[in-house]
């Protein structure tokens, strides 16, 4: 069967990372007899710079076609100044919210070879495997009222509004709850119950949702600020964590951020299952870090785990999925690095050479596995 992915590169060092994935999902097609079809299609800043929009309703109608879509980076300095409502960020927003995309699932995973760039102790981060499913089409990024407007005495106000129903919050957790059977069946459900109203009632809802239909999975809630912190205290404690889309977004952030690198970590945003077709988005949770943009030393490790997250939930291609995330685990045993990861005694490549690294290491797994 020939899937069909649109690919969108977008801004800062995206493109650079998405050649490299792109050339892992040749090797795929050309190896391991999938039949992976990449369309490329603009996002972001640059499509702002071709089209005068961060998401054309071509794009937009592409994606919704395509099996799943996979998306490097957008943003950037060049187009901080433009009104939210067509900045970059409203691409990938309009995006998410367009395909239904609500359960965001974030891996957080330490690797044995990279257990020393992390910030923390390797005794606390060593062996860690969290994933924060963040709720990812509701509450305040897209709650209404919202906007800036000025009061009668001159003073200006800005509102946004946190709002969630029953259903988002029950869908959401439900995944979570699934995800957790899969893994050490716990979830760990975080919001502000003490001071919000939205709060209260995602922990209300988690908790019956819980007693209906997930009595087996152990459930524990925490405030979103104590969660931060315990995150940080003794992560370990974690097996799955939802909540919603703006602690999510933080605390994803921070947990990304155990693991030494936001360079290693990829996404996937999941819509329902319709007609037997789920709505996907793959990408890698680092931003487009225009900082070092076009310099080809950006780490594309974190979009080919994007591929294998797509392989995986997608594609139903659980074996090679593991296949590649075992070649990344490999290249990283070897010592190979990009600067964001690199430590001593290790080797420091390029964008470039980190592809052509993991396309060798994949290449021994086929001699392997054909000598075996
Ligand atoms: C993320 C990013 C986005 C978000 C931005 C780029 C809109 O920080 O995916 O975590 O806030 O959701
Ligand atoms: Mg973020």
């Amino acid at each position: 069967m020939t899937r069909h992915i649109v690919t969108l590169e977008g801004d800062g060092i995206g493109p650079e990372v998405m050649t490299e994935a792109l050339g892992v999902i040749a090797w795929f097609n050309q190896n391991m007899g999938s039949r992976i079809e990449a369309a490329p299609g603009d996002i972001g800043g640059m499509s702002i710079d071709k089209h005068g929009v961060p998401l054309s309703d071509a794009t937009l109608e592409a994606c919704r076609k395509a099996d799943a879509v996979l998306l490097a980076a957008v943003g950037g300095p060049k187009w901080d100044k433009i009104d939210y409502k067509i900045r970059p960020e409203a691409g990938l927003l309009k995006l998410r919210k367009e395909l239904d995309l609500f359960a965001n699932l974030r891996p957080a995973k330490v690797y044995d070879a990279l257990v020393d760039a992390s910030t923390l102790k390797s005794s606390v981060v060593k062996g860690l495997d969290i994933m924060i499913v963040r709720e990812l089409t509701g509450g305040v990024y897209f709650g209404e009222p919202r906007g800036i407007e000025t009061l009668p005495d001159g003073q200006r106000r800005g509102i946004n509004t946190q709002v969630y129903t029953t259903n988002e919050i029950i869908r959401v957790a439900r995944v979570a709850f699934e995800l957790a059977r899969k893994r050490k069946n716990r979830v760990c459900s975080s919001e502000k119950a003490n001071v919000m109203e939205s709060g209260k009632l995602w922990r209300e809802e988690v908790t019956a949702l819980h007693q209906k239909d997930y009595k087996d999975v152990e459930l524990s809630h925490m405030y979103a600020d104590n969660c931060a912190m315990q995150l940080l205290r003794n992560p370990a404690q974690f097996d799955v964590i939802v909540t919603d889309n703006l602690f999510g977004d933080i605390l994803s952030d921070e947990a990304a951020m155990l693991t030494g690198s936001l360079g290693m970590l990829p996404s996937a945003s999941l819509g329902a299952l319709i007609n037997g077709k789920r709505a996907a988005l793959y990408e890698p949770i680092h931003g487009s870090a225009p900082d070092i943009a076009g310099k080809g030393i950006a780490n594309p490790l974190a979009t080919i785990q994007s591929v294998a997250m797509m392989f995986r939930y997608s594609f139903d291609m659980a074996r090679e999925a593991e296949t590649l995330e075992t070649a990344i685990e490999s290249v990283l045993k070897r010592g190979l690095r990009t600067a964001d990861i690199m430590s001593e005694g290790c080797k420091k490549l390029s964008t470039k050479e980190m592809g052509v690294a993991l396309i060798a290491e994949l290449n021994a797994t086929l001699k392997t596995a054909k000598t075996a």
